[in-house]
Order: structure tokens, then C-alpha cells, then sequence
């Protein structure tokens, strides 16, 4: 349970949410940046999360459904804490990384991965704005933080599912790479192989075609 002292830090955060422009920390990843277009055809812009991020995390974590939060969480969980909010915008883009799904210059979605110390495994976890779920959006961070962490050496990844969250089940199984589930307590333990086959490769492939977004008109010598 968020103690009073975090709720009201976590609060002026958002008071703070007067969206700044974001500056970029050192190694920040920009090569992972890019919009794309999402199931319902609008254009959203995927990057790293970066410190500045923090009252828009705020105000991302407080417009989520309770049941959202609770299959993200494992509790009721309204206000994230000072901590976590730190925790989960400073990251340092090798062992920890989030992506972030922007619209509108508010956050929507964003996806993590963590290594577990001294091992090619990394946690993951996911949370799509509840008006942006079943769009993709998921899956697009999937594929990107795949893609990331391929590069520092992670070659599994893994995350504990509320065996009730049929959503999330689904979304890792449609991803494409080989999965193992065990069960404990409640909880799926997913555990995904991230090494690119053919399987995973050809479905990626069609997902980026359908997420590329439009060329713009092409203007050429048109104008005075
Ligand atoms: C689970 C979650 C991350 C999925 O993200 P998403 O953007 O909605 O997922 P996608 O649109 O990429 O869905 C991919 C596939 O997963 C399945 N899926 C996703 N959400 C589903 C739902 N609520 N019910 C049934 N299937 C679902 C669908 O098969 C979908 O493919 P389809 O639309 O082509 O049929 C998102 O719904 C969410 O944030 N839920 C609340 C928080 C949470 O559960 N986090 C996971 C903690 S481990």
C-alpha cells in the first residue's frame, strides 16, 4: 500500500504533467523510436521511456481501469508510489528498458523488460491504456522490446500472468516465439524464447507491414 507521502508526490507529479518537451538522457536509444500505425489506423509514436516521463506516468497510471491495474499489479494499486515511478522511468537501457506508446502527447501504453542478474532472461510486463487495448499495441511493444533486448545478450523472456488474465495469455501466445507455460498458485509462468525463427519472422513481418505508416504526398516541385 502507497504511503501518504508517496501519494502526494506521485500527486504533484501530475500537476507537473504541463506537458514539457523530454529531454533525452546519455545512451538514450534513439534508434528505438518510431511511429507506427495502430489497428484502428491511427499513428502513434513508440520510444524509450526517460526520466522526464514521470508525470506522464502519473497521469498514464491514474486514467487506467481498476482491472487493468489489478492484472498489471496483482492488487489494487490507484497511485504508484515516488519509488516506483523513479524506478520505472530511470532505467539504463541495457539491462532495464521500458517503451513507451505515445498519442496525442499523453502516454498509452508502455512495456518493460528487466534482466534478471547475470542471467540471458528478462522479466517483461505490459499495460495498454484501457481505450487502446486489443489494438496491437501490446504485441507492437513485444516485437520492439524483443528486438532491444536481442541486442544486449537476452534470449528468454519471462513474466508471471494471473491465470485469469486471458488477454495477456493470448497476446503472448500470438506473438509468435516458442512459449512454455507452468502454473503455481494462480499464476502463469510464461517463458518465451526471443531468437527470431521462421515462424516468429514471418508473422513480424506482416505486422510491420500493416503498422508502416503512408508515405505523405509526395510534393516535389509543386508550390510557388
Ligand atoms: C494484456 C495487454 C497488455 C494486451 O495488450 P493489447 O494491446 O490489448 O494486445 P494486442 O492488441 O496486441 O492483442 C494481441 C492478441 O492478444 C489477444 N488479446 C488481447 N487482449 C485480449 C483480451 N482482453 N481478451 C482476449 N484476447 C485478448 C487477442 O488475441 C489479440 O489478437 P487479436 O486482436 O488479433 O485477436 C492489455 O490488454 C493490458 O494492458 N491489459 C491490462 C494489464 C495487463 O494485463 N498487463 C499484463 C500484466 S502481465
Amino acid at each position: 500500500m502507497p504511503d501518504a507521502a508517496d501519494a502526494t508526490d506521485a500527486a504533484d507529479a501530475t500537476d507537473a504533467a504541463a506537458i514539457a518537451p523530454v529531454p533525452r538522457a546519455p545512451g538514450y536509444p534513439a534508434e528505438l523510436e518510431r511511429d507506427v500505425v495502430t489497428r484502428t489506423g491511427q499513428v502513434v509514436h513508440v520510444r524509450p521511456i526517460r526520466p522526464a516521463d514521470a508525470p506522464r506516468l502519473v497521469a498514464f497510471h491514474s486514467a487506467l481501469s481498476p482491472a487493468s491495474v489489478y492484472l498489471r499489479f496483482f492488487s489494487y494499486h490507484p497511485v504508484l508510489t515516488a519509488r516506483e515511478v523513479e524506478r520505472f522511468t530511470q532505467v539504463d537501457f541495457v539491462e532495464r528498458l521500458a517503451l513507451v506508446v505515445e498519442s496525442a502527447g499523453r502516454l498509452v501504453a508502455i512495456g518493460r523488460y528487466d534482466r534478471l542478474a547475470g542471467t540471458d532472461e528478462a522479466e517483461v510486463a505490459f499495460i495498454v491504456d484501457d481505450d487502446y487495448q486489443q489494438q496491437g499495441i501490446g504485441t507492437l511493444l513485444a516485437d520492439d522490446l524483443a528486438r532491444a533486448a536481442r541486442r544486449q545478450g537476452v534470449s528468454e523472456f519471462v513474466a508471471d500472468t494471473l491465470a485469469e488474465n486471458s488477454g495477456m495469455l493470448e497476446m503472448f501466445r500470438r506473438v509468435g516465439f516458442p512459449m512454455t507455460t507452468s502454473f503455481q498458485d494462480g499464476v502463469v509462468k510464461v517463458r518465451l524464447s526471443i531468437e527470431p525463427g521462421p515462424a516468429y519472422a514471418e508473422l513480424l513481418s506482416a505486422r510491420e507491414a500493416a503498422r508502416r505508416v503512408p508515405a505523405g504526398p509526395d510534393v516535389g516541385d509543386a508550390g510557388c
